[in-house]
């Protein structure tokens, strides 16, 4: 699956108050299969998967793709974003041609702190400007609360809650950005 458009990609890092987002490198790895391989992050995602397995599988630079962006704090890997174009394969799926599905990451030790709504803004207004007519949408279990509450606090909106895998599954569309201004800082985005 691809985006209606190509993205701009890489782009250049993307600042917030206390994060960097950027495309991924070979020094990610360790985060990326550590995200991947714990048991709370995987709480909701179908579990985690094993380590061993990831050691094997994944690649020298993890997430070599447009859309996904490490989240770095202190010059550490904390988390990862994505935005992809939407699997047609979901159980659901409502809206028409050309959406693209946020996802989120972020290693436990750092939740709590107000990153991942940092993060997810700021790589929200970046796509906003790169494909301006995009709907983003967003799939998460109701039971992950965590995560439903930033998805409120994105701006999504529910469009239906449905069952699937074994659990009630919430499907959000983002609402349109009246302003360029960054989501939850109340900062304004730089003028490009
Ligand atoms: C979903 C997930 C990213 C949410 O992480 P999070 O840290 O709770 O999310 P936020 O960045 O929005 O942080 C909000 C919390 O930080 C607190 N906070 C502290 N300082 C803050 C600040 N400066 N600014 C904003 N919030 C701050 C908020 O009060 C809130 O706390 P609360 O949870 O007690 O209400 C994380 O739980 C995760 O990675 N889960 C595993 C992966 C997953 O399930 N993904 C969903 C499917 S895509």
């Amino acid at each position: 699956m691809t985006h209606s458009r190509a993205l701009p990609w890489p782009p250049a890092p993307i600042a917030t108050e206390r994060l960097i987002l950027r495309a991924s490198e070979a020094r990610d790895r360790a985060a990326v299969i550590e995200l991947n391989s714990s048991p709370e992050v995987g709480t909701y995602l179908g579990g985690p998967r094993p380590r061993a397995e990831l050691d094997r599988t994944v690649p020298e630079v993890p997430g070599r793709r447009p859309g996904f962006f490490v989240v770095e704090r202190d010059g550490s890997a904390i988390g990862t974003i994505q935005l992809d174009p939407q699997d047609r394969e979901r159980p659901k799926h409502r809206l028409e041609a050309g959406e693209t599905e946020l996802g989120y990451l972020f290693l436990p030790a750092t939740w709590g702190r107000g990153y991942a709504g940092e993060a997810c803004a700021a790589a929200l207004d970046w796509f906003a400007r790169a494909l301006p007519a995009e709907p983003v949408v967003l799939y998460t279990q109701t039971a992950n609360i965590r995560s439903m509450r930033l998805a409120a606090r994105l701006g999504f909106t529910e469009v239906e809650r449905f069952e699937a895998y074994g659990a009630e599954q919430w499907f959000g569309v983002l609402a349109p950005v009246r302003s360029r201004g960054s989501r939850l800082t109340g900062r304004a985005a730089p003028s490009s």
